[in-house]
């Protein structure tokens, strides 16, 4: 029954640790309704998800949130990871992880450190954070883990306020001696969605930003790997989501509902298994959401006929949900879709009202 209907096998799996986070950054894009501390799973059912993770083929894991570092048990959880034998990423904030933390989940094996930096102006940082004071502890936090020799990169999350600093951006990491940096343009799903127009850029921005983008990989081949992707919103073709819904990651929240993406609890009506009642393999081959738009067959017109069915598998059924009202419509991105006008609508879209920070 296990592999029934899935020819596929993940690669990676997103742990939520826990949703807590000590930022109120307009751009988060987890759901609108939180999960509670008393809900967490504890760091021994963690290591049971991990063991079948790995025996599902997973090879690595990305310790995230919310802020992982506001788990009192975070470097039991990532000790059960690399027991599993799972490659461990710990994505954080770099507020509410200390340099003894660091250290000791160094100690436990730790393999990667991904930090966030919303700016390369402290002031500007502070303020998309929504806290003051986190420019400084996220450089004092990346300066720990490249001393203890940990593979570092930079997350930077771009919108209006901060796309026209890609550049400096790019200089900082490399001051930080990070190893790579992901620019990734802000998706629109969850608490962001609230804040849409206040960090939509506009069209010349988004045409810039892709040129600097070009000219920094030029500059700096050799020194620091840039990873970047063209926003959504003002693109031709929608992203491969998640590299397909139910084909190469898992997302397990915080109290253990089993998600074929971060944003799949935006789609109503569908049924989420969890790891209290199911293991992660039964969950992966059987479990209703899973099975819901897994490969092609579902996609309709144009998407059915068209030569880049296998390439962008349709886009995100989250985006298509959320801007169509149908979860298996062409990702309106496309601008093959008859819905395109609406991508096109609200990318126009800005205004400067104040940011609606996000606080638990
Ligand atoms: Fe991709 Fe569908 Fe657009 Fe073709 S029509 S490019 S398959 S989203
Ligand atoms: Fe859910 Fe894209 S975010 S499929």
């Amino acid at each position: 029954m296990a592999d029934a209907g899935t020819p596929h096998k993940p690669l990676g799996l997103l742990a939520e640790l826990t949703h807590r986070c000590p930022l109120g950054c307009a751009y988060c894009s987890n759901p609108l309704a939180l999960e509670p501390r008393n809900d967490e799973l504890d760091a021994s059912i963690w290591g049971r998800v991990f063991t079948e993770a790995a025996a599902l083929g997973v090879l690595h894991v990305h310790l995230s949130g919310g802020e992982p570092g506001a788990r009192r048990d975070l470097v039991d959880i990532t000790a059960h990871a690399r027991e599993a034998g799972l490659y461990t990423n710990l994505i954080t904030s770099g507020v509410g992880v200390t340099s003894r933390t660091m250290r000791d989940l160094w100690e436990a094996g730790l393999d990667h450190v991904q930090v966030s930096i919303q700016d390369s102006d402290a002031v500007s940082s502070d303020h998309i954070a929504g806290y003051r004071g986190a420019f400084q502890r996220k450089h004092a936090l990346a300066a720990e883990a490249v001393r203890l020799g940990l593979p570092l990169t930079v997350n930077l999350v771009v919108h209006r306020a901060n796309i026209g600093r890609i550049g400096e951006m790019v200089d900082l990491a490399l001051k930080l001696k990070a190893s790579r940096i992901e620019i990734a343009h802000v998706q629109y799903y969850g608490w962001a969605l609230k804040n849409r127009a206040a960090l939509m850029p506009t069209a010349e921005q988004v045409t810039r930003a892709v040129a600097d983008v070009e000219e920094l990989r030029d500059k700096h081949r050799g020194r620091i790997v840039i990873d970047a992707v063209v926003p959504d919103y003002h693109a031709r073709f929608p992203k491969p989501c998640v590299g397909g819904w139910g084909r190469r990651s898992i997302n397990v929240t915080p109290s253990g509902r089993v998600l074929p993406c971060h944003a799949a609890e935006s789609i109503p009506g569908m049924e989420f298994w969890s790891i209290a009642d199911h293991s992660l393999p039964d969950i992966w081959a059987n479990s209703p959401a899973f099975n819901a738009f897994r490969g092609t067959g579902f996609l309709p017109a144009p998407c059915a006929d068209c030569e880049r069915r296998e390439i962008d598998l349709g886009g995100c059924r989250c985006q298509a949900f959320l801007l169509t009202g149908d979860a298996r419509a062409t990702d309106p991105v496309c601008h093959l879709s008859p819905h395109h006008a609406l991508v096109t609508g609200l990318a126009a879209v800005q205004d400067d009202a104040p940011y609606a920070y996000r606080r638990i």
